[in-house]
């Protein structure tokens, strides 16, 4: 028939990633209707299991939105009815022969379009990806793969990585996940700068002091250490998420939206951007506290770091734009594990109005009296602004109010988690919100000299207590560039 047919094959199955997020989305684009009308899920994974336990191992984690739960039962029974389990080996072709076997078996005989998605660590990415090439791609109709990070730990790495993935795909068949290129705020970035009067305008040097990117986790690495021990904060958090939102915030207009438009301009805003040196850098790294008589365990006594890790667990970092329009604005980051609350966000800050009328109202402390835009990515989705307002009275008394904009109080629709979106786009082979590999080369030419030095080194991060707001030296950093982090204003503290 000329009907098609889609088959999801997560590799990796029984991995966290998979059942926390991955078959979850896969469910939700499902009971959305997002999927096409036939559709095969398979599970692989190295450990022998029936198809009935991959269902019961993935359906603990599937869940309808309240607005679908009454269809939920029937629609996860159906989904269920659609998932399989192959076991075998991550660099058998014949296993994977098996596998397409199996997956020709359910596609009958419909154009087949076939998705895998690596959820392994990278080691394993070209074994695979020559498995998959060689023994269970589609032969007439697509197949895609996604890959998620680490992709590789610094220039080189990353480079051999891509070589090693393209002896057996195209760039076309290759989708890099970067799962904050999916949050709802951050593809509301773009629709923010370019679809209102009001911001572009003001997006560059002239008007803006600087840029804050933050993120804070209020836990720490638990369970994980054997992964980012390897990594640490700066891999593991800002030359991906934060830069990805950085390219976004600070590229050019592009020509179209259309995925190759917008990633030339990312390519461009981070091949202007001045590689990070050791002396804008702040490196944290949590250690034990006590809350009341109970202690919690500093990063270095979790079982899978060695005890003697100096990887941080917190970075602050200044970052410039050696082009026309962001020439001497600090781009700031800060990331954290085990820190006082959990957020990420986006601050920019303005600059001092000129010959404000009234200044004396703000008393020596004048930059209270800036503007500044918060883009709150999660939680509690947001976008406000600081504005200067005359508190009511017959007097002249101004304070700092918020225009404020909550999603949760402005729409009653669901912020669809990041997967969902991204699996959706791979299948509909809509490549924006994945890393092109000249990308991906120009956010580690950025961070890789830093690293390096650190590595060699060996430089001693500075340690904060868990849930604690982080290192001081974050706050020397800022004061270099004379500014102050959003987050630790006492009107951010609530
Ligand atoms: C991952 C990092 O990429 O992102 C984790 O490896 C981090 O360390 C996670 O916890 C945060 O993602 P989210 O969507 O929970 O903010």
């Amino acid at each position: 028939s000329g009907e098609s047919t889609v088959s999801i094959t997560v590799v990796g199955a029984s991995g966290d990633l998979a059942k926390k997020k991955i078959f979850p989305a896969l469910f939700a684009l499902f009971y959305e209707g997002c999927l096409p009308k036939h559709f095969t899920i398979f599970g692989y994974a190295r450990s022998k299991m029936t198809d009935e336990e991959l269902r019961n191992m993935i359906c603990g984690n599937l869940s309808c939105r309240i607005s679908q739960r009454e269809s939920c039962d029937d629609k996860m029974k159906y989904f269920l009815s659609k998932c399989f389990y192959h076991s075998g080996q991550y660099n058998s072709d014949a296993d994977f022969k098996q596998l397409d076997n199996k997956l020709k078996m359910h596609e009958k005989d419909r154009l087949a379009n076939r998705l895998f998605y690596l959820s392994i660590p990278p080691n394993i990415f070209i074994d695979v990806a020559r498995c998959v090439s060689h023994s269970s791609a589609s032969t007439q109709g697509w197949t895609r793969v996604i890959v998620e990070k680490p992709f590789g730990r610094d220039s080189e790495s990353s480079a051999e990585l891509t070589r090693g993935l393209t002896q057996f795909l195209t760039e076309e068949q290759i989708y890099r996940i970067d799962h904050y290129l999916g949050k709802e705020l951050v593809e509301n970035l773009s629709v923010l700068r370019f679809s209102n009067l009001v911001f572009e305008p003001l997006w560059s040097r002239q008007y803006i002091r600087n840029v804050q990117f933050l993120f804070s986790e209020d836990f720490g690495t638990e369970g994980r250490g054997g992964y980012f021990d390897n990594y640490g904060i700066i891999r593991d958090i800002m030359q991906n998420h934060l830069l990805q939102m950085l390219a976004l915030f600070a590229m050019e207009p592009p020509v179209t939206l259309d995925a190759e438009d917008v990633r030339n301009e990312k390519v461009k805003v981070l091949r202007s951007m001045r590689k990070l040196h050791l002396e804008d850098t702040v490196l944290g790294q949590y250690k034990c506290q006590m809350r009341g008589n109970v202690r919690i365990p500093g990063y270095t006594e979790d079982k899978t770091v060695p005890s003697n890790s100096i990887t941080p667990t917190f970075a602050a970092a200044a970052l410039f734009i050696d082009n026309a329009r962001w020439d001497g604005v600090p781009f700031l980051m800060k990331a954290g594990k085990a820190l006082h609350n959990r957020r990420t966000e986006i601050r920019v800050q303005f600059r001092h109005v000129p010959g404000n009328l009234y200044k004396w109202s703000f008393g020596a402390d004048l930059d209270q009296a800036t503007n500044e835009l918060v883009i709150r990515v999660q939680p509690d989705e947001s976008i406000y602004l600081k504005i200067n307002n005359k508190i009511p009275g017959l007097g002249m008394r101004l304070d700092r109010s918020n225009l404020n904009l909550q999603f949760a109080n402005r729409y009653s629709e669901e912020i669809p988690d990041a997967y969902e979106r991204l699996l959706l786009d791979a299948i509909e082979g809509e490549r924006r919100l994945f890393i092109r590999s000249d990308e991906l080369d120009a956010a580690w030419a950025i961070f890789t000299p830093l690293l390096k030095e650190l590595e060699t080194r060996k430089v001693a991060p500075e340690l904060y207590p868990y849930g604690s707001r982080g290192p001081i030296g974050a706050y020397y950093l800022a004061a270099k560039y004379n500014m102050r982090w959003g987050d630790m204003n006492l009107e951010a503290r609530s």
